[in-house]
């Protein structure tokens, strides 16, 4: 079957800028990206495309490109699905909050809402698209909800999961290590797998499309970030080490990096990982493996969690030990709130929690970052339920000028990479600050002699 119509249901950080790639590299191709959301909707539909919902560099270019032409945001989902020859589902996944799996197996609701009006609205065969991240075997729960329309279409499922990392999406779709498709393993499987391939090969290098049955695909992609959340949490492990120990984390990091067997990539110490998917899919993990009563193989995975965890408790506790054992009242500034650089997005940031054992100890926080604004921060913290929005409301100041942020401050704590931090005035921000000036860099991004030099209390982590 030659694709020439698309439907993405989620227009969110994955939706979006997948569909908009696929878009723009398959001038052929009617993609259509469909969501609930009637504000997001109406954000990547924005006359100017640099008011799109997801900030990634790169990505305003893609979507001012195929918008319109053959990509388009909509919230006629039912339209969107009937036209379509393949639908992705690209909805989120979170952790369960309730009932059976709470704080650990995936919410699966949304996905099985998905297939429920695909199977209602369909009048002719589809192939859906599993991209979410899905826990082993899902395919199997959608495709019994699919067979039981009683309507006579046949579906085919695949799994294609997203490997793409926020801040480089739009050079991960364009270039990526692997594009991954697991299918049944029959003709009908077979042609459907083909039909996607096609798709992608219309700038992914044959090599790089790799086949495998449905399960093999649904587990490799929780089998992956598992693997990636471990390195950093293994790297966090041995900061701590190196705290005690006058080793130094970067210089062990490179010297074990350049073994090609381990690699130099995804080992830097960092406060803590966040974004939306590590925690979820690893506690997702777990819960599998517990259900199957793996209980060694769940053990062995949830200590990256716990492990991460620790880093974050433990660079708060760092803050509030060096500050006296009392930060109540005190402004410490906050440099950046993302959970990583070169994005908007901000879940399951390492600023969440620490901001929040720090207002446990009453500390004023001040809070700058490029890309994130005040509501959204608020929204982050007030999720957490700690505290009333108002107490929230009354110990946090966002600025949207940094060195205002730093003025008068006791301490500044640097929670996201973000390059320009490195481009600052640091001796004008030193001589505004109350003394001793305290930094606490969670990224290692700084460099340490020159900030002591300027005369910082500089502490990083893994030094
Ligand atoms: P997101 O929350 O940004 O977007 C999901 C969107 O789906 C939302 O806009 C929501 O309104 C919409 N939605 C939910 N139910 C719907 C329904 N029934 N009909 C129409 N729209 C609906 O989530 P995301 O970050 O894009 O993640 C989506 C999936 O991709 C998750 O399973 C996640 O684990 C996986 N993933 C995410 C990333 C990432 O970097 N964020 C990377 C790889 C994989
Ligand atoms: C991650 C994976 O890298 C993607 O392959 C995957 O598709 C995605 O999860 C997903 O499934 O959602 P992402 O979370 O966007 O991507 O970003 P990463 O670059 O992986 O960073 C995750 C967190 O780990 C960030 O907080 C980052 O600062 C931290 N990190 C990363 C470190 O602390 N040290 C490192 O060496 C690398």
């Amino acid at each position: 079957m030659k694709i020439t119509n698309i439907c993405c249901i989620g227009a969110g950080y994955v939706g979006g800028p997948t569909m908009a790639v696929i878009a723009q590299k398959c001038p052929h191709i009617k993609v259509t990206v469909v969501d609930l959301n009637e504000e997001r909707i109406a954000k990547w539909n924005d006359k100017d495309v640099n008011n799109i919902p997801v900030y990634e560099p790169g990505l305003s270019e893609v979507v001012g490109e195929a918008r319109g032409r053959n990509l388009f945001f909509s919230t006629q989902v039912d339209q969107a699905i009937d036209e379509a020859q393949m639908i992705f589902i690209s909805v989120n996944t979170p952790t369960k909050m309730y009932g059976l799996g709470k704080g650990m197996a995936a919410d699966l609701k949304y996905i099985e809402l998905c297939a429920r009006q695909i199977a209602r609205v369909s009048k002719n065969d589809k192939i859906v698209v599993e991209k979410s991240t899905l826990p082993v075997r899902t395919a199997e729960a959608i495709k019994n909800i699919l067979d039981n329309t009683g309507n006579g279409v046949q579906f085919q499922i695949l799994s294609n999961p997203e490997f793409l990392a926020e801040g480089t999406a739009v050079e991960d779709l364009f270039m990526p290590d692997r594009v991954l498709i697991g299918g049944d393993e029959n003709d009908q499987g077979r042609k459907a797998i083909q039909a996607l391939v096609d798709v992608y090969s219309n700038w992914v290098p044959k090599e790089r499309i790799l086949t495998t049955n449905l399960w093999s695909s649904e587990l490799s992609k929780l089998t992956a970030n598992a693997f990636l959340a471990q390195r950093v949490s293994s790297i966090n492990a041995i900061s701590e080490l190196c705290e005690k120990t006058g080793a130094n984390v970067s210089e062990v990091a490179n010297a074990i990096g350049t073994d090609s067997r381990i690699g130099n990539k995804f080992l830097k110490a960092s406060v803590g990982f966040g974004g939306s998917c590590f925690q979820k899919d690893i506690l997702n993990l777990v819960y599998i493996c517990k259900s199957f009563g793996l209980n060694e193989v769940a053990n062995y995975w949830e200590q990256v969690i716990i492990m991460n965890d620790h880093q974050k408790r433990r660079f708060s506790l760092k803050i509030v030990s060096s500050l006296y054992n009392t930060i109540a009242d005190k402004k410490i500034t906050f440099l950046g709130w993302a959970f990583k650089k070169d994005t908007n997005d901000t879940r399951e940031s390492a600023a969440i929690y620490v901001a929040d054992d720090l207002i446990n100890e009453q500390a004023n926080i001040a809070v700058f970052d490029p890309k994130v604004d005040h509501k959204q921060i608020m929204s982050d913290l007030n999720y957490l339920e700690t505290r009333t929005s108002e107490e929230n409301e009354k110990r946090v100041v966002s600025f949207s000028d940094p060195y205002e942020a730093c003025k008068n401050s006791h301490a500044i704590a640097v929670l996201t990479e973000w390059d320009e931090f490195k481009q600052y005035d640091w001796q004008k921000i030193y001589d505004a600050m109350l003394k001793p000036a305290f930094v606490f860099d969670g990224r290692n991004i700084l460099d340490a002699h020159k900030m002591r030099e300027i005369g910082f209390v500089f502490q990083s982590i893994g030094t």
